[in-house]
């Protein structure tokens, strides 16, 4: 496992990480043992950081990820959490307004249920989960994540960006108010590269990215099977529902093609591609099982990213929210 430092904040983070929206039970039914015992897994691995939120499973992930910092005995693991606003604005919005979102009361509830679910005395890292660009205006949020910081209940503060919307976090990036940036960025969603990493890069902003499979398509392993085999009402049979699968899957079959001279599957190009960008300090990749935490791990090993195949990868930028 390769380390790189997180912004700012001196932290230095496994380039793989594990992110635990699965463990909420959102994705299908989920064994508490069997995440308890993955996530161990991936610590011993060389796994140093998790990201979770109260929204995954109703604040259950939290619990699970709690869980297992109890049982473990190695070195430090950073856990990211998140916090929701209090009203979500559509996903059609655009420039929704931030102030009142997170009001002190709510930021404070928040935070004290997430101390308890994971059972630490701070969190290591507190994430908005949504993030409005008007936020560098308008700053409640900050005089109060301000507040928190120096009563020592949280460490470091970040933002996660709506998905898709790569530009909202330009502004934010370039001020440097924050510690961490959460974004997608993979192999459909090249956009983050052009203003958001420069914009980071300057005020030494860290970002986590997220979705580097796009939540299961860039893994490579679905075949027109696949889409029956998922659990009614799982998160992902609601995302690819209709065409969408269909046409993911030929859009994956394309890809697979042109990885093939260059990779072993199209997974280890996935993430290598995201790694390929110094400004990303840790890929969070959601895991619920052994093989894929030791596949994944066995991709950070330091090789750079064909300038070729990166070449050759633009054309297939192809941003959709499958989250609406
Ligand atoms: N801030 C936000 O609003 C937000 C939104 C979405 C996600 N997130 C965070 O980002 C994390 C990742 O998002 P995600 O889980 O939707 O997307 P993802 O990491 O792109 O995809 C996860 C899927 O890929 C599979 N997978 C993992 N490694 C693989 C490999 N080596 N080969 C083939 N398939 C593989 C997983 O399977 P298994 O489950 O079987 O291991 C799972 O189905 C979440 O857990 C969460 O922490 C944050």
């Amino acid at each position: 496992m390769h380390y790189r430092s997180f912004g700012r904040t001196g932290w230095n983070v496994s380039e793989i990480s594990f992110g635990a929206w699965q463990l909420g039970g959102q994705w299908g039914a989920v064994d508490d043992e069997e995440s308890i015992a993955t996530l161990l897994e991936s610590y011993e691995a060389g796994i140093n950081f998790v990201d979770t939120a109260q929204m995954y499973g109703v604040g259950h992930s939290e619990e699970v990820v709690g869980e297992s910092l109890r049982r473990w005995q190695g070195d430090k693991v950073y856990v990211a959490t998140k916090i929701q606003p209090t009203v979500w604005p559509s996903a059609d919005e655009d420039d929704p307004t931030m102030r009142g979102r997170y009001p002190e009361w709510h930021l404070r509830q928040g935070v004290d249920a997430a101390l308890q679910r994971l059972g630490v005395e701070r969190l290591d890292l507190l994430q908005l989960h949504g993030w409005f660009r008007s936020g560098v205006d308008e700053l409640d949020w900050l005089e109060t994540l301000n507040a928190l910081r120096v009563e020592g209940k949280v460490d470091k503060i970040g933002v996660s960006i709506r998905d898709y919307r790569p530009d909202e976090g330009v502004d934010i990036a370039e001020l440097g108010l924050i510690d961490s940036i959460q974004v997608i960025y993979n192999l459909f969603e090249q956009r983050p590269r052009d203003e958001l990493f420069p914009a980071g890069a300057r005020s030494k902003t860290a970002f986590i990215d997220r979705v580097a499979f796009d939540s299961g398509s860039l893994g490579g392993l679905w075949t027109p099977e696949t889409y029956d085999q998922w659990e009614d009402g799982s998160q992902q049979k609601e995302m690819f529902r209709g065409e969408r699968f269909t046409e993911t899957l030929e859009r994956v079959e394309a890809l697979k093609k042109l990885v093939a001279p260059f990779y072993s599957s199209l997974a280890e190009a996935a993430i290598k591609y995201v790694l390929s960008s110094p400004e990303v300090s840790t890929v969070i990749a959601g895991m619920s099982n052994s093989r894929n935490v030791q596949r994944n791990v066995s991709y950070s090993d330091g090789e750079p990213f064909p300038q070729e195949l990166l070449d050759q990868l633009a054309e297939h930028n192809w941003p959709r929210n499958y989250y609406k």
